[in-house]
């Protein structure tokens, strides 16, 4: 069986579901649950005897030993982070002790698990580390796409905090020799993002009638990857990628962000037409986010050179696919928008007015 950390959020919940649809080897999903984390994403595994969940936070070492003893996984696959980069500037501690404290008690836990695993086991085994691409900082409208060696340079506490887990999976690869993999992926979307995302917050906003809140000029540009690409990445770098080595994962969709919302809007308009008007109507300038990066782009040749993957989703398929899972699944997000997160957006917003 193989390991996920943070298997009730939006990649985490993604790809356990994209998993078990594929292959019959089963999952173990450990997640602590945050704000974040969501069973309701998991219940049409309800009844799947090939998807175990437990309620374990990273940084519980007895918890993850424990775990480790029972079913000894053949792979660990660590998407468990704080993720926000707004929330991470409104309270960095949470993103230092879950993304760093977190992947360390984790790594040591992996350690000693495999240190302790008969040779063709301890070959065979692998931690997969799922990071992001704002590691790297942010580029100039002309400067080259972020490859495997672009030097790190975060920027904001989640992006620092990641940076900091990176470091740490590969030091316990040159130190102890354990066989680990890290890839750095661009901005996701698609089903069962969380609404405080662009792209959720958006059509929730929209729908709902509210001001749609562009931060600054809405000229910051990201890479666009549909999620389901993403997780497809995933098992090509677990299954053939070298250890000790990183991939970049992007979908060769750089957007500003204005651009993103204008296609939501039209997406929108013609699905679920206003009574008058269009949702572009709606749009209203923000002030800006606090050391906001201008500009990521990722180059993923290497994904495709040595692993032959590439996107399969264009922009306009994957955000088309989003639009029409968020119209047909309100209940979900009527579920996980809880009193937490109505104060969570009063927060964020109020001080932008
Ligand atoms: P998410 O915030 O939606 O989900 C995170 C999950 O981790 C939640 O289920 C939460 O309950 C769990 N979690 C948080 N702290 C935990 C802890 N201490 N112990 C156990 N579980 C914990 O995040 P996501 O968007 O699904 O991102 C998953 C991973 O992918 C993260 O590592 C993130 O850095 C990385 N990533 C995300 C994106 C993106 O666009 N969302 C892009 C590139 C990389
Ligand atoms: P986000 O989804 O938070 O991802 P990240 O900051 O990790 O890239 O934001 C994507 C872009 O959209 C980013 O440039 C900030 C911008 N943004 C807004 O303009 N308004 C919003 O309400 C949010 C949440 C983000």
């Amino acid at each position: 069986m193989i390991l996920v950390t943070g298997g009730a959020g939006f990649i985490g919940a993604n790809f356990v579901l994209d998993w078990l649809k594929g292959l019959d080897e089963p999952v173990l999903n450990v997640d602590k649950l945050t704000y974040a984390g969501n069973l309701g994403t998991l219940r049409p595994l309800e009844h799947d005897g090939r998807h175990i969940f437990r309620q374990a936070d990273i940084c519980d070492r007895a918890a993850l030993d424990e775990l480790l003893a029972q079913h000894k996984p053949r792979a660990i696959l660590h998407f468990a982070a704080e993720s926000h980069v707004d929330r991470s500037i409104h309270g960095p501690a949470d993103f230092v002790q879950t993304n760093v404290v977190g992947t360390f008690t984790l790594l040591e836990s992996a350690r000693a698990f495999w240190s302790a695993l008969p040779e063709a086991e301890k070959k065979a085994f692998r931690f997969l580390h799922v990071s992001t691409d704002e590691v790297f900082g942010s580029l100039c409208a002309t400067d080259p796409q972020f490859t495997e060696t672009t030097p790190y340079a975060p920027n904001s506490p989640y992006s620092a905090t990641k940076a900091g887990s990176d470091h740490l999976v590969r030091a316990y690869f040159h130190t102890y020799g354990l066989p680990v993999l890290t890839t750095n992926c661009s901005n996701n979307y698609g089903p069962y993002q969380f609404p405080e995302k662009l792209i959720p917050l958006m059509i929730a906003h929209a729908l709902a009638g509210k001001p749609l809140p562009v931060y600054g000029d809405g000229q910051n540009v990201r890479d666009w990857l549909y999620v389901a690409d993403h997780c497809a990445a995933i098992r090509e770098v677990l299954g053939r990628g070298v250890p000790g080595e990183t991939y970049n994962i992007g979908g060769w969709n750089e957007k500003k962000n204005l651009d993103v919302v204008h296609t939501l809007c039209d997406l929108l308009d013609a699905a679920r037409p206003k009574t008058s008007g269009s949702y572009r109507d709606q749009i209203t300038y923000v002030k800006d986010r606090p050391g906001h990066d201008r500009r990521y782009a990722i180059d993923a040749r290497k994904l495709e050179r040595e692993l032959g993957w590439k996107p399969a989703e264009t922009f306009e398929t994957g955000l088309a696919k989003t639009v029409r899972w968020y119209l047909d699944n309100q209940a979900w997000v009527d579920e996980v928008a809880s009193g937490e997160y109505r104060k969570w957006v009063e927060t964020n917003y109020a001080q932008r007015a």
